[in-house]
């Protein structure tokens, strides 16, 4: 199990733990996280699970490929560079910690 923070727009911070080999996504649904849709359940059709993560981790993450990247271009909120979709970050014992900051909106 690893540690996992989310922080909304508004700065309400939500921690939550979460095994790994899910991705980012799957523990944010389980952990009831507001501001993460994921409409489409992880088939990168929809960009609704937009997170802008926070270093050390986004250095550490593999880079988006081009699938990840194309949907990063159409997120309801701006992209940044730390923009990544959560339903693609594998968790590992080397993300115990990961903070990421939710977008204002998904829509
Ligand atoms: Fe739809 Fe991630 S859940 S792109």
């Amino acid at each position: 199990m690893i540690t996992i923070n989310f922080i909304a727009a508004d700065g309400q911070l939500t921690g939550t733990t979460a095994q790994t080999g899910k991705n980012l996504m799957q523990a944010a649904v389980a952990a009831g996280v507001e501001g993460i849709a994921a409409d489409c359940g992880g088939l990168m059709t929809c960009a609704t699970c937009h997170v802008h993560v926070r270093e050390p981790f986004a250095a550490q993450l593999p880079p988006p490929d081009g699938e990840e990247l194309a949907m990063l271009a159409f997120t309801a909120t701006p992209s940044r560079p730390n923009s990544r979709l959560s339903c693609q970050i594998k968790l590992t014992e080397a993300l115990d910690g990961l903070t990421v900051e939710l977008p204002v909106t998904q829509y």
